[in-house]
């Protein structure tokens, strides 16, 4: 066929109207569901929910199908406030009639049918599912639907089969460096089943401490957990808690790097001389385990052997990451084995150690995983590869036969926005260009919550919303995928799962409080107009710009440690902006909008002098409550020279660039989000700007 690009133009301009479309009503029939569901058809009028309404179940049985309907009526009971019977009634005439078809795996495997179909009409519904697993996500939709209207609460009429893209949709906690209460993982697990994620993945062990009892060599947690571990029967609970939400849990235990808290009361294991004591600080450290020890594998062949019982899970993650390879450098024996062995380079021997455990792994009936460091020549074939240091490692790993998930674009952590990891896809970059047989070996992502400044307090606001962004990448079509309807969503979702127990948005106010001491309402309404317009520094510069050298002793409890990593405000007062300069600068309500916005910014400071002499919290943000202040006049000033048609000139756009420069500079580790777009408004007044050229 002639290539006739003019007509592939068309082409995709039609097939991108038809997606826009295809998006929209999927926003516009499902306005509350997150995830998107894979197919969605709207009926006409809804199903009220009231005291009256009853669930039943039917077909295969289990008690974890009628403890998932006791929560889904607790959950139906927080979001309503309605006085709904505490158990399924099990009548055919219940307005919700659940038909599971029969049981899922004993232990549940990657890629079971999680399917489900659910249908809601004026006189009832029917949720029917292969397995409880469908049957769950299928509730968990049901509730998302359920909504205030008119007359009452209601769902919509509609017909949704769902099942998932990927069937590995994770989140990983990092419990090592901080560490994170039973009661905060559960909760954080019923964020996950809400938003259909099916594996946690627990990193219980790092140079901060080893977070898992071992009976079988306690010193690994007594000496190197400061009191703070799980139990095994602790563990045994939460994995039974995470079963009944149709979530997998892999733990993972972090070798040879990232190993020095097990070095503490095992210091044969390290390359080094030791002693060895808990880290306190972050980074990466060298001491590493001795590839060249039997004794390594030893104790690892018995410690994997204690905890494959321990976690059901198939799956087993050693680590792998970050060896910086220096105490294998210095210890003589080491480098004598490698001249022997004809290991070449510590990458070798990392390979070396990393088959030598394999083995192990498999031998106690599970699979690797490891972080992308161990994808070298020759590693066996049924290791899952954990893409993080890029997503091209993810393709290569395909491309070799090796099955893999992507995390690099989801580490929570980095603090980037929903819309940023949202972007990220499993299939897209160097994995876009992989044939259909190799694109089978992506199995999805996970994003990761990496602890060195979150803790029980703050942890939740670091997970949430944003994971939910990433929760329907993994599990929705590829074509769901407009930030706006996304952080529409988003919002929705966010409120609701508070109602869960999580604390992402409550937490807020209490540090806060906590930041202003005895305040007035007008104080701390004062900071929170600061405070609410800034985020903290990404990526990794957090360590960079700390005042002092971090350690987990470090209290958590400054403004950066306060404010959610996504600033809202910040997010829809670039948008005003955007809406104002789009009118070509005519949109008279935008505009007002923005002059309350500003003129509440300018003046702000005043408002917290007094509270900066009192509290040292409030006084670390000091200068960036003055930079608030002068954004507020800049963007006034603009404002103003627009309003009387005259273009700024030139030296007065210097002088505002100059303050908005200053404003950028990170300062106390927080970036003011205003700065942009106020950016925008002073170069638009300014010569040659958009208000100006546009006017006729
Ligand atoms: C990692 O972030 N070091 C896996």
């Amino acid at each position: 066929m002639a290539h006739k690009p003019w007509l592939q133009g068309v082409g995709l301009l039609v097939l991108c109207l038809l997606t826009r479309q295809t998006m929209t009503s999927a926003q516009q029939l499902a306005p509350n569901l997150l995830p998107i569901p894979a197919k969605l058809q709207t009926g006409t009028g809804s199903l009220r929910v009231d005291a009256a309404f009853s669930v039943a179940l039917t077909g295969h049985s289990e008690p974890r199908l009628d403890r998932s309907v006791e929560r889904f009526l607790h959950q139906l009971a927080l979001q309503t406030a309605l006085p709904l019977a505490a158990k399924p009634a099990n009548t055919p005439k219940a307005t919700l009639v659940i038909h599971t078809d029969h049981a899922s795996k004993e232990v549940q495997e990657l890629g079971e049918d999680e399917s489900y179909v659910l249908e809601v009409t004026s006189t009832g519904a029917k949720l029917t599912a292969p397995t409880a697993l469908g049957t769950m996500h299928g509730l968990q939709t049901f509730l998302q639907l359920v909504d205030v209207s008119t007359d009452g609460f209601a769902a919509p009429a509609v017909t949704i089969q769902d099942q998932p893209r990927f069937p590995w949709r994770g989140m990983m906690i990092d419990s090592a460096r901080h560490f994170t209460p039973l009661e905060v993982i559960k909760r954080n697990l019923d964020g996950m089943e809400a938003v259909k994620m099916n594996v946690f993945h627990w990193h219980l062990s790092e140079n901060q401490g080893f977070r898992m009892e071992s009976k079988k060599f306690p010193k690994l947690h007594e000496m190197g957990s400061d009191g703070l571990f799980y139990t095994q029967d602790e563990v045994r609970d939460l994995i039974a808690y995470a079963r009944d939400r149709g979530i997998r849990v892999v733990p993972e235990f972090d070798m040879p790097g990232h190993a020095t808290a097990w070095f503490v009361g095992h210091p044969e294991l390290a390359s080094g001389k030791g002693p060895y004591e808990i880290e306190r600080k972050w980074g990466i450290f060298d001491p590493a385990m001795d590839p060249t020890n039997e004794r390594v594998y030893k104790l690892l062949d018995e410690l994997i052997a204690e905890m494959a019982k321990v976690f059901p899970d198939h799956f087993f993650h050693i680590g792998g990451d970050e060896v910086n390879g220096k105490e294998w450098e210095a210890n003589p024996k080491i480098q004598a084995f490698m001249k022997s062995h004809g290991i070449k380079n510590n990458e070798g021997l990392q390979a070396y150690f990393s088959e030598r455990v394999q083995k192990l792994v498999t031998k106690h009936g599970k699979t690797v995983v490891g972080w992308d460091e161990v994808l070298v020549p020759g590693v066996p074939k049924d290791i899952v590869i954990q893409s993080w240091r890029g997503q091209a490692s993810l393709a290569q790993a395909a491309k070799q036969g090796y099955r893999g998930i992507l995390s690099n674009g989801y580490y929570l952590d980095l603090g980037w926005s929903a819309a940023r990891h949202y972007a990220v896809d499993p299939m897209s970059g160097d994995a876009a260009n992989l044939t259909p047989e190799e694109k089978q070996h992506i199995l999805g992502g996970e994003s990761c919550m990496w602890a060195e400044y979150v803790n029980a307090e703050n942890i939740d606001s670091r997970i949430w919303p944003r994971n939910a962004a990433i929760a329907e990448r993994f599990w929705s079509p590829e074509d769901v995928r407009d930030p706006a309807s996304m952080y529409a969503r988003l919002d929705f979702i966010g409120a609701r799962l508070e109602w869960l127990g999580l604390t992402h948005k409550s937490y807020y106010h209490k540090m806060l409080q906590r930041i202003v001491g005895p305040a007035s309402p007008q104080e701390l309404s004062a900071l929170r107009t600061l405070t609410d317009q800034v985020e903290p520094v990404k990526d990794y510069t957090r360590e960079q710009t700390a005042p002092a050298q971090p350690t987990s002793a470090t209290p958590l409890n400054r403004v950066v440690d306060a404010v959610p990593l996504e600033s809202d405000a910040g997010r829809h007062f670039g948008e005003l902006v955007d809406q104002y300069l789009a009118s070509s600068c005519h949109d008279a309500a935008a505009e007002a909008r923005l002059r309350t916005q500003l003129t509440a910014w300018r003046d702000n400071d005043a408002k917290l002098q007094a509270l900066e002499q009192r509290s040292y919290l409030v006084k670390d943000v000091a200068a960036t409550s003055q930079d608030l202040s002068a954004l507020g006049a800049a963007g006034l000033a603009a404002l103003d020279a627009i309003a009387k048609g005259q273009t700024a000139s030139d030296a007065w756009k210097s002088q505002q660039l100059a303050v908005i420069e200053q404003a950028k500079k990170p300062k106390a580790q927080l970036l003011l989000t205003p700065a942009a777009g106020v950016q925008k408004l002073v170069e638009a007044a300014s010569p040659g700007g958009a208000c100006f050229a546009a006017k006729p």
